[in-house]
């Protein structure tokens, strides 16, 4: 069982660690820089909060100069939960563990729609008003933005800003 006590050596100076490993759940990994709480945020986690995380941030990293980790333990991230941190985050890579192992380690993808999640940004738009229609987003090439298909209003920065 030398997992239980062993902390994540992996960064590459050696100084040895920060985080400890999790038995179960997910480890997103390779975040850009000081986003892990945006990333956070684009799971639908926010105020007071039952899971189990533990958020790593500005962490030295021999590819990416600078990364942050989130590691939620006992929750295995839906495909549609993760392509949403390809929004803010497209270099991060997802682990799903079981017993300590890495089981699955997959990319994200940047989705081509977005339904539910985000505000859109034009008071008048019909998705904000009591019509039961949930927002509907397209996702602009490369993921540089989001365009509200019913009235054409489109977020270009700030995009966790406008996280429901
Ligand atoms: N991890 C964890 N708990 C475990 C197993 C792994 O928190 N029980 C974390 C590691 O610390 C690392 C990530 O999950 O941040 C991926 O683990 P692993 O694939 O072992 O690391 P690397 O080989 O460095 O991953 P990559 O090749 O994706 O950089
Ligand atoms: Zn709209």
């Amino acid at each position: 069982m030398k997992h239980l006590a062993s902390p994540d050596t992996n960064n590459e100076d050696g100084e040895g660690l920060l985080v400890r490993r999790i038995k179960n759940g997910t480890v997103i990994d390779h975040i850009d820089g000081g986003e892990a709480l945006n990333v956070v945020k684009i799971l639908g986690i926010v105020g007071t909060t039952t899971e189990a995380l533990t958020i790593a941030t500005n962490v030295p990293s021999k590819n990416m100069g600078m990364k942050d980790i989130v590691k939620i333990s006992d929750r295995e991230l839906s495909k549609e939960e993760v392509d949403r941190i390809a929004l803010i985050s497209p270099r991060a890579t997802i682990n799903i563990v079981r017993n300590y192992k890495v089981c699955e380690k997959k990319g994200v993808e940047i989705p081509t729609l977005i339904v539910g999640s985000v505000r859109c940004p034009n008071p008048g738009c019909i998705t904000r008003t009591n019509e039961p229609i949930r927002s509907r987003f397209a996702v602009l090439p490369d993921g540089k933005g989001l365009r509200c298909i019913y009235c054409d209003s489109v977020i270009t920065k700030d995009l966790t800003s406008f996280i429901i």
